[in-house]
């Protein structure tokens, strides 16, 4: 029985437990999402099919709902999904479900990952050794999770676990807002858009890491300086400013808060390097 293993990763947490679980279940392959979305066709072959991405501010990221809104699920009896986040509860899976339904189908399986946060204006300074002591921690608890998970998975039984270790909590309001129809990927990337400019600082070497990480193939080295065209729109990963080796890449925003990029620290998972994002193009 062949199992396809469907992820996104801005910076490698997601990969990283993907390839965790992949090592678990026999006859598994990991597909990158960004790759698939390139087919014309997107058309699932095998009976087990699993999704593994982050959570982006409380429900999925642009790229997974591009590719539930296309895929063609049709050989799946049994379907998985792992969302890794930073902390917070999501609604990704009911977002899943909904989009499932189309399909008739909807998710056997579903588990919250908590890793470290990657958000470059998230709460802690994400390069201090505190986080990667977190990260032992985190990995250590994620194991004990996987290991109940991919059970289930191989003896094809539904599973939810309860989210019992998330540190915020979603009020019911947003809840609604979050799988409604406003809040697909188009108004999320107008707001990555319009909200959020990238710049380069005089940090920069036009060393062409950001280029080769940017998994929407926005950015372009242009006279040895990173440009962010328009079109294809923003994936919102922040991968470009977390695998910059200067943290030459920085945030302008109209809300003040989000441009504080030339403060924070940076994190992408220690394991993962850009040659491993990169390679999900
Ligand atoms: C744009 C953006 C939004 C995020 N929003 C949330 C959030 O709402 N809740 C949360 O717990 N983590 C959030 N995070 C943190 C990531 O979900 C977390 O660090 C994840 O493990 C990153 O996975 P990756 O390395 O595979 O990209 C966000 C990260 C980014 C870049």
């Amino acid at each position: 029985m062949s199992i396809e293993i469907y992820y996104f990763s801005g910076t490698g947490n997601s990969l990283f437990v993907a390839k965790e679980i992949s090592s678990r279940l026999e006859d598994s392959k990991l597909i990158p999402i960004v790759q698939s979305l390139k087919k014309s066709q997107i058309k699932t072959s095998s009976d087990i099919v699993g999704f593994i991405f982050p959570n982006f501010c409380l429900t999925l990221p642009i790229p997974m709902r591009m590719f539930l809104d296309r895929a063609d699920l049709g050989s799946s009896k049994y379907l998985f999904a792992v969302c890794t986040r930073g902390g917070t509860e999501s609604e990704a899976f009911e977002y899943i479900d909904k989009l499932l339904k189309k399909q008739n189908k909807k998710l056997n399986a579903k588990i919250n990952v908590t890793m470290p946060w990657n958000h470059p204006l998230g709460k802690e300074n994400l390069t201090s050794e505190s986080n990667i002591k977190r990260l032992d921690d985190l990995v250590s608890a994620m194991y004990k999770k996987l290991d109940i998970f991919v059970n289930y998975i191989k003896g094809g039984e539904d599973y939810s676990m309860p989210d019992t270790d998330a540190d915020y909590k979603i009020p019911d309001w947003a809840k609604l807002f979050l799988i409604s129809k406003t809040f697909n990927y188009e108004s999320h990337r107008f707001m990555y858009q319009n909200f959020i400019k990238y710049y380069s600082d005089s940090k920069c070497k036009g060393c062409g890491i950001c280029e080769k990480v940017c998994l929407s193939g926005r950015i372009h080295i242009i006279d040895g300086k990173p440009h962010w065209s328009k079109n294809p729109g923003c994936f919102g990963c922040f991968t470009c400013i977390n695998y910059c080796p200067q943290k030459a890449i920085q945030i302008k925003s109209k809300f003040p808060v989000i441009s504080s990029t030339y403060k924070t620290g940076r994190y992408h998972h220690p394991d993962i390097g850009a040659a491993d994002i990169a390679a999900q193009k």
